[in-house]
């Protein structure tokens, strides 16, 4: 266990970056640091190894105060995984890897033992991988060498500073669940850093989030959704997640696109297809200068007609015959959509006022919001 008692930290220059933190980090789970840019996740981190010093406070590990250990001996106990990897460039995958253990005099046939384990481990097979230099490595790769390197001398603590920011999204997520099922056998007590609340709803056991170098909240992932202490919890793991109910009873103003494809009546054919085309979608809504639906046009009647240079979206649109006002619940807009084969549908307010549509990719998009944490940028393309 890692203790900080009323920690502070004020730089030469005056700058209070810590004030006053007190934090349990337990053994064997997982504790994610996370907050905006600047809030002190950092320096949180670097304390525990010793390379910032406290202005005032106590930190504790296994109930020792760690400014009296011997910062190098305490610093082989730690693991470390930075961002940018950090791998001696000039060494081999095993000499890096085996680093820590060669700095503990370990014997080198056991040393290369524990390479080959770690490395098969990370399914990467030493016969392979262990006599390559970094930069024949792709980055996942790479940054997998990074987390076993730091697990080479078997340290009981890990500290893991946005380890996987700098990969692509799919080898990002592989690198969480291949952490995931490594820490269900090691159980080793791990300090990981990130911008990112999908990364630490998905890999935490204990979240600790901070603003301005405070604690705001401390727990588990699901109580902080569930609980948000303030707005500001509220608002930086977004609204939609915390809405946990959202299955229950959402609204059609809550999945619906909000600003559908639309052309005015007077519009002629080529530039109605130029407005599908740009917006990738087949059909278009058509509303009145009050935005009111006056009915709507797929590509197949545009097309049909498209000879006929004076023809205009009025005189080929169809009317509307289902829509759906605001305020209704999702579950009896799919009935309607199940019932009647339509691919999307109008929400309509007051008047026939238009203000969006509900699509199949809509649905999946709000399902996978609130329920599952999106691939980075990998949003279901929500157009009709
Ligand atoms: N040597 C220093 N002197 C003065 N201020 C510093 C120093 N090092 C860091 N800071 C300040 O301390 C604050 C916390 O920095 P820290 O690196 O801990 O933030 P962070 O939460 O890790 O941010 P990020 O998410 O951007 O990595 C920042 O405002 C930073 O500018
Ligand atoms: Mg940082």
């Amino acid at each position: 266990m890692i203790q900080f008692q009323a920690i502070n930290k004020v730089y030469e220059n005056g700058n209070v970056v810590l004030k006053d933190i007190n934090l349990t980090i337990e053994e064997g789970e997982i504790t994610v640091l996370i907050g905006p840019s600047g809030c002190g996740k950092t320096t949180t981190m670097k304390m525990i190894n010793r390379l910032i010093k406290p202005s005032k406070g106590k930190i504790t590990l296994h109930g020792e105060d760690i400014s009296t250990m011997n910062p190098v001996t305490l610093r082989r106990k730690i693991g470390y995984v930075i961002q940018s990897i950090g791998l001696f460039p000039h060494m081999t995958i095993a000499k890096n890897v085996g680093v820590v253990p060669r700095l503990q005099k370990w014997e080198k046939q056991k040393t290369e033992a524990r390479v080959d384990e770690l490395l098969k481990m990370v399914n990467l097979d030493p016969d392979l991988y262990a006599n390559r230099f970094p930069s024949e490595l792709s980055g996942g790769q790479q940054q997998r060498i990074g987390v076993i390197r730091a697990l080479a001398a078997d340290p009981t603590v890990i500290l893991m500073d946005e380890p996987f920011s700098a990969l692509d999204p799919i080898s990002r997520e592989q690198l969480q669940e291949e952490l995931i099922r490594l820490q269900q056998e090691l159980k080793k007590t791990i300090v990981f850093v990130t911008h990112d609340m999908d990364e630490a709803i998905k890999i935490a056991d204990t979240i600790i989030l901070m603003k301005d170098g405070e604690v705001i909240q401390t727990g588990q992932p699901e109580q902080i959704l569930r609980h948000p202490a303030n707005d500001f919890v509220k608002n930086f793991f977004g609204a939609k997640r915390m809405q946990v109910n959202a299955l229950e009873a959402p609204t059609v103003d809550e999945v619906m696109v909000e600003n559908p494809a639309t052309a005015y009546p007077s519009r002629g054919l080529a530039s109605a297809m130029k407005i599908m085309e740009k917006r990738r979608v087949d059909s278009l809504l058509i509303v009145d200068k009050n935005n009111r639906l006056q009915g709507s046009v797929s590509i197949y009647r545009v097309l049909d007609q498209y000879g006929e240079e004076t023809k205009t979206v009025a005189d080929v649109m169809m009317p509307v015959v289902h829509i759906v006002q605001s305020g209704t619940s999702l579950s009896v807009a799919l009935n309607i959509m199940t019932e009647y084969q339509l691919s999307n549908l109008a929400v309509v307010k007051g008047d026939n006022e238009l203000i969006g549509l509900i699509t199949r990719g809509s649905v999946v998009s709000h399902l996978a919001e609130v329920y599952s944490p999106p691939l980075n940028g990998g949003n279901v393309d929500a157009e009709v």
